[in-house]
């Protein structure tokens, strides 16, 4: 069901706002790229043509489709495969950068996650992220994992109180550049409002 949804969603949310975030959060990259989580493909047209070639790995057979059709519009090549986070179809080391959009508050382990990703990028190579996150404040972040009882189960995995930016200096990263800021485009997105903006760079 999210699956079907998630294509509509990801269109409302870049009229809100996300068109730009996503913009920022790929501004400047360059060489070999590898997205995790693909989803419907809504990142690919905001890649910049320093980019050579996107690996975009995408588990959902629905979102692929449209990912699919997304590559087919992209500015730069983009490749769509299968393949999930635990274990991504590449080589060590093969990767310039890194994306994850609103991913890493879905996938079942984010540490593994994040391990792959370590793994699959060059020494010095980058990490973007685009995903909301834990709120800055005390009293929003436990508001938020209360909610963590019941949101997964509706949308499909995702967790609103995950600290993705603290998990990337366990996971090897250091991080470079980080804005947050709320992002709300309807009422009911109140409880992943808290979003961030980063850069991490893979740790030798
Ligand atoms: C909310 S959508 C975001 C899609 C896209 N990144 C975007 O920015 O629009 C979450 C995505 O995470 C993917 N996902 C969830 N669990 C995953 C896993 N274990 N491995 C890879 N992708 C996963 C879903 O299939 C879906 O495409």
């Amino acid at each position: 069901m999210f699956a079907r949804a998630w294509p509509r969603i990801a269109s409302a949310a870049e009229r809100a706002g996300a068109s730009e975030h996503r913009d920022e959060a790929l501004r400047g990259l360059a060489g070999r790229v590898i997205e995790l989580g693909a989803g419907a493909g809504t990142n690919f047209r905001h890649y910049p043509t320093s980019v050579d070639t996107v690996l975009a790995v995408e588990p959902e057979p629905h979102l692929r489709e449209h990912a699919v059709a997304a590559a087919g519009r992209a500015p730069v090549r983009v490749v769509v495969v299968a393949g999930t986070a635990g274990a991504l179809p590449a080589s060590a080391g093969s990767f310039d950068a890194a994306v994850v959009s609103l991913v890493l508050c879905s996938v079942p382990d984010q540490a593994e996650a994040l391990a792959e990703l370590h793994r699959v990028l060059r020494p010095g190579g980058e990490l973007r992220l685009y995903e909301h996150v834990r709120a800055e404040s005390a009293g929003t972040a436990r508001l938020q994992r209360v909610v963590d009882v019941v949101w997964p189960l509706f949308a499909a995995g995702c967790h609103t109180s995950r600290d993705t930016v603290g998990a990337l200096s366990p996971a090897g990263f250091d991080l470079v550049a980080a804005r947050h800021f709320r992002f709300e485009p309807c009422a009911l997105a109140a409880p992943v409002a808290p979003h961030v903006i980063a850069t991490a760079r893979r740790r030798p």
